[in-house]
């Protein structure tokens, strides 16, 4: 615990990364999927004797594509970097000391697509025919190569695979087991989004000739290859997870019929509808080109939003409670401390290499540990929010409960000794306007032990001392 935390009230900051990503995900496989789109139509109209046409056509699918991918895309790829260092700083501090180079190729990569995208959009007019083709392949092959660096950060978060605290060579980490199905799954993806795009751009065309028909005809051509491949994709992937998270998700799916339904399966199912949604979408236009309308187009895109959200948030419930799968919790402990016992039991406020300046037991110490431990992944009163879930507790409970919150799988275990969960549970009280002394709790808790502990034990206060 070596920084402070980013409290955010009602959405909590685990939430407003997942709603910067959710939308940078859509647009950024737009971005490389877009580019292998502009590239193939490109040799496509040369074969087409209204090939000018197709090219206008293209132009204009390339404006909408510079503004959305550039502006959208990079205001809010900045965003993720902004808000995960303020939400997650040990985990974000691992995965740039871990992965320097890769950054740094993949921030070359950035500013190469984005260079070759202007190049290509403005010299429409002016550049030669040859110039355009190889223009629209680089764009797409250093767009792509951004995909395949960032793609091995991703899944390393989720699969470090070989990758250890003893063991941090870059390329354990990067080539981790999730690596190839993610990068081929997310490859796929991004060409389906890219005619889904194209669609709405197609939907625009007006006119007797059959070019709108000819037109979406080549773009619902883009969704087939996700359509069939991306199933089989899905199942490597599923191998490749660890085993706490597919019992979750199979957990939340046996159990639709008796009510219980995980969230993580909830958020699997949107992923598959969505996904199963869009491929009868794009079948009905391919069969009826003439009747697709803009809205229904702009409609479909946004389901595809919806895929992105709920598979993003199934992989993100996937690694709970950890941000680096089996390494790092989400709330900045790491696994090898969790382990060790004595480090479990020092004063937790101690822990920080900063000081809140807290007295003991009071309501601001129980809210810091409230505020270092629970926040990562809880708000007080908004999304997942603790007063639901304490509604019904006392403050005897809680003190409890905090004992074994790890045994639900989902949380880490609760770090510091006894003080710092009494205090907690207090804490924990006074948000349903129930005023415990977190002292009471310590004494009720001593009485019923029948022994007066010593508050601290003996291996905590040598390691102190050696600090
Ligand atoms: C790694 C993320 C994470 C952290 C950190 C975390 N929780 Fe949770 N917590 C969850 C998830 C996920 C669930 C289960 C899903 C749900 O209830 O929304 C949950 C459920 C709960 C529940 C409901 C349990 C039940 O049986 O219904 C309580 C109470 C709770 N957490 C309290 C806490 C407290 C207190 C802390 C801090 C000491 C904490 N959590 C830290 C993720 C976390």
């Amino acid at each position: 615990m070596n920084y402070p935390v980013w409290d955010v009230p009602f959405i909590g900051s685990g939430l407003v990364v997942a709603i910067i990503a959710i939308i940078h995900l859509l647009i950024s496989h737009l971005a490389i999927g877009g580019g292998a789109f502009i590239f193939v139509a490109e040799l496509w109209s040369d074969r087409q004797k209204n090939g000018q046409q197709i090219r206008d056509w293209l132009h204009e699918y390339a404006t909408y594509f510079l503004v959305y991918t550039t502006v959208f895309g990079a205001v809010t790829g900045v965003g993720i970097w902004f808000a995960i260092q303020l939400a997650n700083p040990e985990g974000t501090s691992l995965l740039i000391h871990q992965f320097v180079f890769a950054w740094a190729i993949e921030w070359v990569m950035f500013l190469g697509e984005l260079s070759i995208l202007y190049l290509y959009y403005y010299g429409w007019q002016k550049n030669s025919r040859r110039m355009q083709l190889w223009l629209a392949g680089l764009y797409f092959v250093t767009a792509w190569g951004s995909l395949f660096v960032i793609n091995g950060i991703l899944t390393f978060m989720l699969t470090p695979g070989a990758w250890t605290l003893a063991n941090t060579s870059i390329l354990a980490g990067f080539f981790n087991p999730g690596f190839l199905p993610s990068l081929l799954i997310r490859t796929l993806v991004m060409f389906m989004v890219a005619g889904l795009f194209a669609i709405i751009v197609a939907a625009r065309v007006t006119g007797d000739d059959n070019l709108k028909e000819r037109l979406i005809g080549f773009s619902t051509k883009w969704l087939i290859p996700g359509a069939l491949i991306i199933p089989f994709l899905l199942l490597w992937y599923w191998v490749t997870l660890p085993d706490s998270a597919t019992d979750l998700i199979r957990g939340g799916v046996v159990g639709v019929e008796g009510g219980r339904l995980e969230i993580i399966t909830r958020y699997f199912w949107l992923a598959l509808v969505s996904g199963a949604l869009i491929v009868v979408g794009a079948l009905l236009i391919a069969i009826k080109p003439r009747v697709i309308s803009m809205t229904g187009a702009i409609a479909l895109f946004l389901i595809a939003q919806f895929g992105f959200l709920g598979a993003e948030f199934a992989r993100e419930m996937a690694r709970k409670p950890y941000v680096i799968y089996g390494v790092l919790y989400s709330n900045g402990l790491w696994k090898h401390n969790a382990v060790n016992e004595n480090y479990m039991q020092r004063p937790y406020l101690e822990t920080a290499r900063w000081d809140p300046e807290v007295s003991l037991l009071s309501r601001s110490h129980g809210e810091w540990v409230f505020r270092l431990q629970c926040v990562g992944c809880h708000t007080r009163d908004g999304y997942r929010s603790i007063e639901d879930r304490t509604s019904d507790w006392d403050a005897q409970f809680a003190y409890r409960w905090l004992k074994t919150m790890h045994e639900q799988g989902v949380m880490p275990p609760f770090q510091g000794n006894r003080e710092d969960r009494a205090a907690l549970a207090a804490y924990l009280m006074s948000l349903h306007d129930r005023e415990v002394a977190a002292a009471d709790i310590l004494a009720t808790d001593t009485l019923a032990r029948g022994v007066a502990e010593p508050v601290r034990d003996e291996a905590s206060e040598a390691m102190e001392e050696q600090q």
